[in-house]
């Protein structure tokens, strides 16, 4: 029993660097992901594409489970490599912290906005989520 219990754990060690290896690659993909589902909510916020509340509901759903996940993947020591991720992220990270909140805050709005069905309130709710966008933007990521 205790031979297992040593190699589950040394296996556990070898597989987590694996894992924690490119937390770049991981956020970037996370975001792509942001792109994807912003892009066909702007669609329908434009009018280029035609409401569906439920269509709507779940994409913006998506988007506030999105909205929890990039931010476990800036571990400190990943500004290196192919990343626009700032400095800033770690030097002050109360105001990181504070453009994480606000953007998760926003994004659960649009969750519950959307699920209501009020196009005219999602369309402002969708706007001051973008607005979260680009603030973290402006402040953490080289453009
Ligand atoms: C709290 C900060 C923050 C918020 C909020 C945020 N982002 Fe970002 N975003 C970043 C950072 C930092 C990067 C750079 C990541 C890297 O290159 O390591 C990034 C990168 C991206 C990228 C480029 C990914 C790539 O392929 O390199 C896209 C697209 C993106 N964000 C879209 C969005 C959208 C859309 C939203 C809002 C729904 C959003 N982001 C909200 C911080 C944020």
């Amino acid at each position: 029993m205790k031979q297992l219990l040593l190699t589950v754990l040394s296996c556990t060690v070898l597989l987590s660097p694996a894992f924690a290896a490119d937390p770049v690659a991981q956020r970037q993909e996370i975001f792509k992901q942001y792109k994807q589902t912003v892009g066909t909510m702007a669609k329908t916020v434009k009018g280029e594409t035609p409401y569906s509340k439920d269509e709507f509901a779940k994409l913006a759903a998506h988007l506030d489970a999105l909205a929890q996940q990039p931010w476990q993947h800036f571990p400190a020591g990943s500004d290196k490599g192919k990343t626009d991720a700032r400095a800033e992220i770690w030097s002050k990270p109360q105001d990181w912290k504070a453009a994480i909140d606000k953007h998760k805050t926003e994004t659960a709005k649009l969750k519950q906005t959307a699920a209501g069905g009020d196009l005219a309130a999602i369309k402002a709710q969708f706007g001051a989520t973008q607005k979260t966008c680009k603030a973290c933007h402006d402040s953490f990521r080289n453009d």
